[in-house]
């Protein structure tokens, strides 16, 4: 079996464990790794058992990214940077005919946006966004439950991402060793673990923003605390969306909410017991009823071998591969990937300007400008 030969940029905490999830592909070969800090590779990290150097032996070691994506022939590149600076290692590999998987928020500017647009218009190779909120249970329920119409037309939607924190604990001293994005990075702009899901069963994107931010209210906070954007379409569906700086409690990372015009569905993130709750005025019987919230995608809850974030890292990658190797798989585009991230990116502006409401386009749009 001809095996793909992939290569990964970035490894820190997400990179590694993508590294070892793509490595229980029996069809594919981690060919060469990228990172600044050889570390990462060749010595043992947090939550690992061994360094990767020693799993991974047929892997080459770069620490410059050109001269991997020049030497190392690859099939693919995944890239695992700090979530402000994926677009120009995406674009490097487009501009080489390489295919791209990229996670997620996929830009930093509207200017990058433009640019791997037309990058990726221009190149061979396909690139796909590794929004694995995309894969997990929820959204293969919500699809479906769509798709059969019992939720009817969606008319309001939201979601929130509370992430705790403890600036002192292990987890964030580990979570921020690589670089200061974590720090850095304005709680809004990561929209996309919470809008992808959503977007899913919208068939418009989002059109306009009004966004406040709490400012930093604790001691040590730098940047927001919390802050809340609404988003509206076209034809006036509004979604929103909470995000935190600051969270002092493990209340559970992930909610949603949909309101149709024939039904209702969540999924409720509360203590590790998360629930999928439903109800459509299109079955006989109209009672919510419950099921369990895991990330599990079902189609994979008896393969063993997929794991990480319960498992909906698996079927990314999954889909991915198959999409390389010419097969039938739902990979997240860079449309879609675009149409979460963008959002986030106005709504911080739109923070700035004391909430006014921006209208927001996308380069697909006839009117699209990198202005704000
Ligand atoms: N989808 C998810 O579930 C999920 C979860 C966690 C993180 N993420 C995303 O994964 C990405 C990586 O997160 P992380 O926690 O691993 O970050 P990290 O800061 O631990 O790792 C980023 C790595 O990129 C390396 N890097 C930076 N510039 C480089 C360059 N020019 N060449 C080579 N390497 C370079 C850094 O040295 C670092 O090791 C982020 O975009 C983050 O948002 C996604």
């Amino acid at each position: 079996m001809k095996k793909l030969r992939i290569g990964v940029v970035g490894l820190g905490h997400r990179g590694r464990q993508l590294i070892e999830v793509s490595g229980s592909f029996d069809n594919v070969e981690i060919a060469a790794v990228c990172d600044l800090k050889p570390t990462n590779w060749y010595e043992q990290q947090w939550l690992s058992d061994a360094p990767l150097a020693e799993k991974f032996p047929e892997a080459v070691f770069y620490e410059d990214y050109d001269k991997m994506l020049d030497e190392a022939s690859l099939d693919a590149i995944i890239v695992e940077t700090g979530a402000d600076i994926h677009a120009e290692f995406c674009m490097k590999g487009l501009r080489k005919n390489i295919n791209v998987l990229t996670d997620i928020p996929v830009v930093a500017s509207l200017q990058e946006a433009e640019d791997i647009w037309k990058a990726s218009q221009k190149s061979k190779a396909q690139i796909y966004t590794g929004a694995n909120a995309n894969f997990q249970k929820l959204v293969v329920l919500l699809k479906d439950f769509y798709n059969k119409g019992l939720l009817g037309n969606p008319y309001y939607m939201e979601a929130e991402y509370i992430h705790w924190s403890m600036p002192k604990s292990k987890e964030s001293i580990h979570l921020n060793e690589n670089g200061d994005w974590r720090k850095l990075l304005i709680p809004i702009r990561y929209s996309t673990h919470s809008l992808g899901p959503l977007l899913t069963i919208l068939k418009e994107d989002l059109r306009t923003v009004s966004c406040f931010g709490t400012g930093p209210q604790g001691e040590g906070s730098t940047k927001d605390d919390m802050m809340c954007a609404q988003f509206q379409t076209e034809s006036g569906v509004v979604v929103r969306l909470m995000r935190n700086g600051r969270c002092r409690a493990k209340i559970g990372h992930h909610n949603y909410r949909v309101f149709g015009t024939e039904g209702y569905f969540e999924k409720i993130d509360r203590f590790s017991t998360p629930v999928i709750r439903y109800n459509s005025m299109k079955e006989l019987d109209t009672e919510l009823k419950e099921t369990g919230g895991e990330y599990m995608p079902p189609a994979y809850a008896n393969n063993p071998k997929a794991v990480g974030h319960g498992g909906v890292d698996y079927a990314m990658l999954d889909h991915f591969f198959k999409a390389l190797s010419g097969e039938e798989s739902e990979c997240v585009t860079l449309r879609e990937g675009l149409a979460m991230t963008l959002p986030g990116i106005y709504a911080e502006e739109s923070a700035k300007r004391g909430g006014e409401v921006l209208t927001m386009y996308y380069p697909w749009d006839k009117e699209w400008t990198t202005k704000l």
